[in-house]
């Protein structure tokens, strides 16, 4: 399913979006987070893939790989520590932190008694376990029944305490919380309600990170137009989206990209938004191998930006997810292999689909002279359940990697 956004607008980056998000909060996060243990210290790359261009058609494929951003294994280990980071500032300014301080551990003392939870399918759960531990306060998860045993133990490895239900994720956030109120701890959640707005918005401003360092790797300039003509978002409640789109819109002003937002057709919340012109609630199972994109409601802060910012909305099935990320494992005759997980291969399967029809790639203006931006937005988070799909290990794909990057053929790609 594919369907235009009727209430995009081609404009500057309009001042009422810029007191939600901003270039100026994104590059003090990005300073922030430069200091915190568990990322790694480079950008991450953003890989060239010509074969995989010819193959679908298209002038260029490149891959942001957020999957080596950090040993939390997805991007979203550039969203909870910043939130983290905030609420702290924000509920203590009379001890006037040192943000790069706090993340560094220098206070553990202080937060020893403070708690934060927060109800989650994997990625981002995981990212605020490691914040907390960074910090010294405590962390409490609330984990619904498809949540994998494996996920589990990757965020408990973060000193994380598990709270197991058998209902739901809209039962764990309820249940977050219920927790929460009961016993004064702070909710740090990754998508926005009524009346709760603040934290989200600091989660999805550190993720403009990711577009700060693409606008270096293809040498940008603001206000001209971006080495993309089309970049494709995955979506789950709206917030790598409006990261993305706030970022290069406010850079890059009317010159800005297409943007295509991706979802699981299970849980379409953002093309449900869009068809009805409000932020809503998706129409399906909400149940997806993509499992980081498995969300039944849009962020209706999200919905903010991406309501006047996105062009396009899209879904796709869990076998267009698969396919994507064996062509991203294979490396595709002499392009580099990437390890993508579920919900990282989602935006390039979102291409690959429209590129398989002449009528979708023609409505989104997709075509030879096309340069397209995707987002590997996690590694093999899962790695059984990687395998499983890709009838290969992770480390086995990374061999091969190594192998490429050590042959010399051709030298690691920037745009
Ligand atoms: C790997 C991955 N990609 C993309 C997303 C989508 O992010 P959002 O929910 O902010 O739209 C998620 C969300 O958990 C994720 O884990």
């Amino acid at each position: 399913m594919l369907i235009a956004n009727e209430r995009v607008t081609f404009s500057q980056y309009p001042s009422v979006l810029k007191n939600i998000m901003n270039l100026e909060q994104a590059h003090e996060s990005r300073q922030w987070l430069s200091h915190w243990s568990q990322l790694n210290r480079s950008a991450t790359p953003l890989w060239n893939l010509p074969n995989l261009a010819e193959k679908l058609g298209v002038a260029k494929v490149c891959v942001k790989d957020e999957s080596v951003r950090s040993p939390l294994g997805s991007f979203k280990a550039l969203g909870a520590p910043i939130a983290l980071i905030r609420l702290i500032l924000r509920l203590w300014p009379e001890h006037k932190l040192d943000a790069k301080e706090l993340i560094s551990g220098h206070y553990k003392e202080l937060f020893k008694a403070f708690t934060v939870i927060s109800a989650t399918d994997g990625n981002h759960g995981r990212a605020l376990a490691a914040a907390a531990q960074s910090i010294g306060c405590r962390c409490v998860i609330v984990l619904h029944a498809n949540v994998s045993l494996e996920r589990e133990q990757a965020i408990a490895a973060y000193d994380a305490e598990i709270v197991r239900i058998t209902g739901n994720y809209d039962e764990s956030v309820e249940e977050a919380a219920r927790l929460a109120a009961t016993n004064g701890w702070h909710v740090v959640s990754d998508t926005s309600y009524e009346g709760y707005e603040d934290i989200p918005r600091d989660v999805m401003q550190g993720y403009g990170t990711i577009a700060a360092e693409i606008i270096e790797q293809t040498g940008a300039e603001r206000d001209k137009p971006s080495a993309f003509t089309h970049v494709f978002l995955q979506g789950g409640v709206g917030g790598l989206a409006a990261g993305i789109v706030s970022y290069l819109w406010e850079f890059h002003g009317e010159s800005r990209p297409q943007f295509v937002v991706v979802e699981p057709k299970q849980a379409d919340c953002l093309y449900q938004s869009a068809a009805q012109g409000k932020a809503a609630k998706a129409t399906g199972s909400v149940d997806s191998v993509m499992a980081g994109l498995a969300c039944g409601e849009t962020s209706p802060l999200a919905w903010q930006i991406l309501q006047p910012g996105v062009d396009y909305f899209m879904t796709i099935e869990d076998d267009d997810a698969v396919a994507a990320m064996r062509l991203l494992a294979s490396g595709n005759g002499s392009d580099i292999p990437v390890v993508a997980g579920e919900s990282g291969a989602a935006g390039l399967a979102g291409l690959h689909v429209l590129r398989q029809s002449a009528e979708k790639s023609k409505a989104v203006c997709l075509d030879a002279d096309s340069r397209v931006l995707v987002i590997n937005t996690e590694a093999a988070t899962a790695p059984s359940v990687y395998q499983g799909l890709v009838s290969e290990s992770a480390e086995s794909v990374l061999e091969r990697q190594a192998s490429w990057l050590n042959s010399g053929v051709r030298q690691p790609a920037t745009a």
